[in-house]
């Protein structure tokens, strides 16, 4: 059993628990991930790691309301337990002093940029910040994200905060102006899709972490395969994260549709 220790809510739909969870603690790293499976009847799903003790063993997790699961998670109060939690999960970011780093955060995708800003930061790195949401209202871990960077640039759809537009404007802009050594970008699949793009015009190594669905987490069910560089790849254990510039977008973009769609099907279907 992994304990709730605290629960906030920070956004209409986006929640932060901490959870304690030792051993997942002393060996985590940013850019991995846990399973989670809430009670008997749950099913298993990602979330990244945001923040984490080792000393204290708990880790941090924050999760965007899309369905059963993320809700009933939502509803736990601190006290509650979580029945299974597993991880860490996936490779960690490769760390090491490139330089410049521009990381690019969308929505929910700023929880698992955080602690890569942190890493790369630690490491001797410059780095930029860009996170953007469609209104300021769900622009989350603004603060958090001001102490892990040099420099945070925000951006809403709707200009409540920060730039009015995309991140992946402000991204290009930034890239006229100077030089950058590595972009890293996480959020929607669309968003990185189009970050990868622009950074691609500028020659910009440039990598993702993939949303792919998930089920096992460890390479034996073939739910989160995707494809980069023409060849197929597990995102749970080769990945989450890849280059942006060989990621077969508009496949991983039709997987995650076609979820959506057998979800449509089986809401209709008389039980
Ligand atoms: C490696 C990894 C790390 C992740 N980290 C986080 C995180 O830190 N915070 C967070 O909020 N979410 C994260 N996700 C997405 C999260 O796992 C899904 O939102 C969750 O599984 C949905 O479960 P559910 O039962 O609530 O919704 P479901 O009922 O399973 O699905 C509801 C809707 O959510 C969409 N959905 C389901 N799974 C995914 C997915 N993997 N990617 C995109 N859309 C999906 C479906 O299209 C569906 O329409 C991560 C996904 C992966 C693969
Ligand atoms: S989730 Fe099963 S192989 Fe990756």
């Amino acid at each position: 059993m992994f304990p709730i220790l605290a629960k906030d809510q920070l956004a209409d739909t986006v929640f932060s628990v901490r959870v304690k969870a030792e051993e997942v603690a002393r060996r985590a790293r940013a850019g991995q991930f846990v399973i989670l499976r809430l009670d008997e009847t749950g099913e298993r799903f990602p979330l990244t790691l945001c923040d984490w003790s080792p000393d204290e063993g708990w880790i941090r997790l924050v999760l965007q309301v899309v369905g059963r699961s993320t809700r009933k998670l939502s509803l736990m109060e601190e006290g509650d337990d979580i029945l299974d939690l597993v991880g860490p999960l996936g490779r960690p970011t490769e760390i090491c002093d490139y330089g410049h780093v521009v990381c690019v955060g969308g929505g929910v995708g700023i929880a698992a940029i955080l602690p890569i800003c942190r890493s790369l930061r630690e490491a001797g790195n410059r780095v930029t910040g860009i996170i953007g949401a469609r209104s300021a209202d769900l622009l989350i871990l603004e603060e958090e994200m001001g102490e892990v960077t040099d420099e945070l640039v925000l951006t809403t759809d709707d200009g409540s905060r920060g730039i009015k537009g995309r991140v992946t404007w402000a991204l290009e802009e930034r890239l006229k102006a100077e030089k950058v050594d590595l972009v890293i970008a996480i959020g929607p699949a669309i968003m990185m899709k189009f970050a990868s793009a622009v950074t691609a015009e500028y020659d910009v190594p440039t990598k993702v972490s993939l949303n792919s669905i998930m089920l096992d987490g460890t390479g034996m069910c073939g739910t989160c395969r995707c494809e980069v560089e023409g060849k197929t790849r597990f995102a749970c254990v080769d990945g989450p994260e890849f280059d942006g510039h060989a990621v077969d977008w508009n496949l991983l973009l039709s997987r995650l549709d076609q979820y959506k769609e057998e979800e449509e099907v089986a809401r209709r279907l008389p039980i």
